[in-house]
């Protein structure tokens, strides 16, 4: 069925709508929770989150009307934390997580953030390899933090967001996905 949406060749990260995350979109929300995550959220850690969480900011990504990505975050003054994200198994490698990553990133420093942390399992070098390439660092390991499996949680962190020196990387970064939006090779 996506496969007839979505026609070879579309579905660059510049297509990637972006918009706030609304109730309506939740039942897509969780289609692409239950395929990327062992443990998912239940749809009312969603609507709680953009009902009722005033620190919550959620968003959704669409590729020709069809939601494709979503991510959030929380902004507490000058800390951010990025609850979650995630990209459709057939849209990835496209650079949409990319482009969401950069979304949140830039919601935390128009809220105020200077600092944004998040959890990540230690066996999703994907993911961490992204929040590598976005100034990340791993500050310290959560024992056992994930119940589905015990696993271990790193802890990474990025600082001082509104400095020259992270606005900087941020332009380049974007910059580079708007002049070479091709998908990633390896
Ligand atoms: C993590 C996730 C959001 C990345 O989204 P994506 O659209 O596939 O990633 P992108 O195409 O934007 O790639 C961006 C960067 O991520 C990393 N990456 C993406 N796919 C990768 C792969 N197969 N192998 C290694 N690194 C990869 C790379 O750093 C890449 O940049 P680069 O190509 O310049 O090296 C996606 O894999 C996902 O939804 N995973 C399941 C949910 C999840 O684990 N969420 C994170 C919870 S902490």
């Amino acid at each position: 069925m996506k496969a007839e949406l979505f026609p070879a060749g579309s579905g660059s990260p510049r297509d990637l709508q972006i918009d706030v995350m609304a109730q309506g979109d939740l039942p897509a929300v969780l289609r692409i929770e239950g395929v990327s995550f062992s443990t998912s959220w239940p749809a009312n850690a969603f609507s709680n989150e953009i009902r009722d969480n005033k620190l919550a900011h959620y968003f959704v990504g669409r590729l020709d009307g069809e939601i494709v990505a979503y991510g959030g975050i929380w902004v507490i003054l000058e800390d951010s934390h990025i609850t979650t994200i995630a990209v459709h198994p057939d849209f990835r490698g496209r650079r949409l997580g990319e482009v969401m990553l950069l979304k949140l990133l830039g919601e935390a420093i128009a809220q105020g953030a200077s600092w944004i942390t998040l959890e990540v399992r230690e066996s999703n070098d994907v993911a961490q390899k992204l929040y590598r390439k976005y100034g990340f660092t791993t500050v310290s390991t959560r024992r056992g933090y994930y119940s589905d499996n015990g696993e271990n949680a790193l802890v990474m962190w990025a600082g001082n967001l509104k400095g020259e020196l992270y606005g900087a990387r941020l332009r380049v970064l974007r910059a580079t996905l708007d002049t070479d939006p091709s998908p990633r090779s390896g």
